[in-house]
């Protein structure tokens, strides 16, 4: 499926970005920067304009949600806007009781513990929803982009085993225990869930990423506390699956204007890129690629070089500074950005990241000047 003339890949807005071009495997002369988490709680602006609004509703409001995205972009300088939402925004849409309790996170009313429990759930009809659901989430990305101009904004969403941990246990957990066990009591169930999990995540990418966004990245950040057996049996299909609602997004690359006496660039359609991430993910590199994306997130725990051996070194990868570095004395986090920088040397492409998001306490400026740091670098 081709995106419209007009959306920003399409129109050359984005399409040759650092960010962009680094997640499709090209190196860059400045290595592009975002940070996950990068609107929230760490920006004074952003504590000012929540207050009176619950998440769930801030996410849900275009104008709000698209502000938020805006504020991280204008004062650091990033090379990317994440979109400002939640993975549990396509379930509160599809209809399901579910509030973002303040410091703790996605609590549901009923939890999804039995065959039953996924009857139930399951009972709504992801491809029944249709796209006014997600209106508010189509006018949302509209009003970013029209904004963003030529930095590109991501797109996201919660992988299905991500999402099935909040499902299971009703809330936060520490090792998923519930989860796990279902996936294992009643392995058919689990597979009814998953799938039902990848279609409302998927469809809520796609909303995105036909309404403006050029990339878009699937967070599975409880995917470690999963066995690599485990991962691949009862999980990896429906995180394919859930990619596979954005993997046939296609732009025409724009040509030069003047493209006369040059040879027209042979390559002339190019998927959208997406983004695989979870955290202590180690063992999981590999089988992240392999369901279908283009660059690999990867947290603080495996150094990135590491991670690029593990993947062949023939993966773009994102990462991966140790969010606590971010309050340590600057020559220690310089240092530390230094080292990632270097590392990633070894992977085709690299776009720098935290290994995890920012932490709410993180004193804003300090990001900015590691933009700054990253900017600054070049790869000898
Ligand atoms: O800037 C960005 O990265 C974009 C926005 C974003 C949010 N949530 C906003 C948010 C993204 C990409 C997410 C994804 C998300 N949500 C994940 C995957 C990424 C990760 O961090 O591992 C997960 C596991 C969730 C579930 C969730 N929602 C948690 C654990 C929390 C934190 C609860 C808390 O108060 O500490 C939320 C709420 C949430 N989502 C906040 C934000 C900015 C905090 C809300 C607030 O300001 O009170």
């Amino acid at each position: 499926t081709s995106l419209g003339p007009e959306h920003p890949l399409s129109s050359g807005r984005t399409a040759s970005s650092r960010l962009v071009r680094a997640y499709q495997g090209e190196r860059q002369e400045v290595t592009p920067v975002w940070f996950m988490r990068q609107a929230g709680r760490s920006l004074p602006e952003y504590r000012e304009l929540r207050v009176g609004t619950r998440m769930l509703d801030a996410c849900l409001d275009p104008a709000m949600a698209s502000e938020i995205t805006l504020q991280p972009v204008r004062r650091h300088k990033v090379d990317a806007g994440i979109f400002f939402s939640d993975i549990v925004v396509p379930l509160k849409l599809a209809g399901v009781a579910v509030e973002i309790v303040p410091g703790k996170g996605p609590v549901f009313e009923q939890p999804v513990r039995t065959a039953a429990d996924v009857d139930r759930l399951t009972a709504i009809d992801p491809a029944s929803l249709g796209d006014e659901v997600f209106a508010p989430i189509q006018e949302a990305v509209r009003l970013t982009i029209a904004e963003l101009g030529e930095t590109p904004l991501i797109g996201f969403a919660g992988a299905p085993f991500t999402l099935a941990a909040y499902l299971v246990e009703g809330g936060p957990s520490k090792d998923h225990i519930r989860a796990r066990t279902l996936m294992h009591a009643d392995p058919e169930a689990w597979a009814r869930l998953m799938a039902w999990t990848a279609d409302i995540s998927g469809a809520f990418l796609r909303a995105q990423v036909l309404s403006g966004a050029s990339a878009a990245q699937l967070f599975d950040s409880w995917a470690g506390s999963l066995s690599l057996h485990d991962y691949t049996t009862h999980v990896a299909p429906a995180s394919a699956r859930a990619l596979s609602h954005v993997r046939d997004l296609a732009y025409e690359v724009p040509q030069p204007a003047s493209a006369g006496a040059e040879p027209p660039i042979d390559e002339l359609v190019r998927n959208v890129p997406l983004v695989h991430f979870g955290v202590g993910t180690g063992e999981l590199l590999k089988a992240m690629h392999e369901v279908g994306a283009d660059t690999v997130g990867v947290d603080y725990r495996i150094p990135l070089d590491e991670a690029s051996r593990r993947l062949g070194h023939v993966v773009p990868v994102q990462g991966n500074v140790d969010p606590a570095m971010l309050d340590a004395p600057w020559a220690v986090l310089e240092a530390h950005v230094r080292d990632v920088l270097d590392r990633g040397r070894e992977a085709p492409a690299h776009v720098l990241n935290l290994g995890h998001g920012v932490p709410p306490e993180t004193d804003p400026t300090v990001l900015t000047r590691v933009v700054e740091l990253v900017h600054g670098w070049r790869p000898e």
